[in-house]
């Protein structure tokens, strides 16, 4: 890790405009990530992270403020991220395998090329002898997995990955999160993440950006010093409990004060 600034949001906003009222979904935001850094958004449903991560992979265009990435500005600038959206938009009439090279497949890499990547990838990475299936063959957590090797394949430095476990019972989130370090140790990409729960947050970052409630805004930075690589019995650990006690009180606590004395 280098300690350069990969990733940089200073200033953005977001205003919708809703059957002709404006709606601020997003209130001024800065956050940057360096290379190889885990950080994580966390912050309750509607508070404008997905609209973030929209902006940041240029498929939306801010109301105000600048995305950095690598120095330059990628404002507008569709395919400079990875982006695994919040669903997992994995295309139903694709085997696996044609789903996970679809971004190479958009690049123009030739097929055979790209069947030789992603079969070494699904072999090491859980999805060995399903490439012939169709998504709706799969369980849950291996159409995740399979949307996230589509994300990696897509060769970018940084990944954004929007609440990929969300729709996961707890057990089969357990074995994504460790699954998901390991590519990350592996791959050595700079991720943003974005979830709403907090031993997840804790679990898997190196910093946790706290949002407000909507319109959101961060609410503060906190650095997650815990050791890696991490074990799922970390997450009993005396450190791991005082993390979890300092964002329950952000996020819960001072909300619920919040809401009294609006
Ligand atoms: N295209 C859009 N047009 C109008 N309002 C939107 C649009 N996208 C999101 N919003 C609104 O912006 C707010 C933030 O949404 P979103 O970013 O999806 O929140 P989160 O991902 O944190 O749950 C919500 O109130 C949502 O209804
Ligand atoms: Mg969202």
């Amino acid at each position: 890790m280098s300690g350069a600034c990969k990733i940089e949001v200073s200033g953005v906003t977001k205003c919708f405009k809703r059957n002709g009222k404006k709606v601020l979904a997003l209130r001024e935001t800065s956050l940057s990530v360096e290379e190889g850094r885990f950080a994580t958004i966390i912050g309750p449903s509607g508070c404008g992270k997905s609209t973030l991560f929209n902006i940041i992979a240029g498929l939306l265009p801010p109301s105000t403020g600048e995305v950095s990435a690598d120095g330059q500005s990628i404002v507008g600038k569709a395919g400079y991220v990875g982006y695994m959206l919040q669903k997992d938009m994995l295309l139903p009439w694709r085997t696996i395998l044609d789903n996970i090279i679809l971004g190479l497949e958009v690049r123009g890499v030739p097929r055979a090329q790209s069947v030789e990547r992603a079969l070494p990838l699904m072999e090491k990475y859980g999805l060995k002898g399903f490439d012939k299936h169709y998504p709706s063959e799969l369980s849950g957590g291996m159409r995740q997995r399979a949307a996230l090797l589509r994300t990696l394949l897509y060769d970018r430095d940084i990944i954004l990955l929007d609440e990929p476990f969300g729709a996961l019972d707890a057990q089969t989130r357990l074995a994504m999160q460790n699954w998901l370090l390991q590519i990350w140790r592996d791959f050595k990409k700079t991720v943003l993440f974005v979830t709403h729960d907090i031993d997840e947050a804790i679990y898997l970052s190196d910093d946790i950006y706290v949002f407000s409630s909507r319109p959101g805004r961060i609410k503060c930075k906190i650095n997650v010093n815990l050791e890696r690589p991490r074990k799922t019995e970390d997450m009993t650990s005396g450190k791991f409990m005082e993390l979890k006690h300092h964002l329950l009180d952000l996020l819960v606590v001072k909300r619920a004060e919040e809401a009294e004395q609006a």
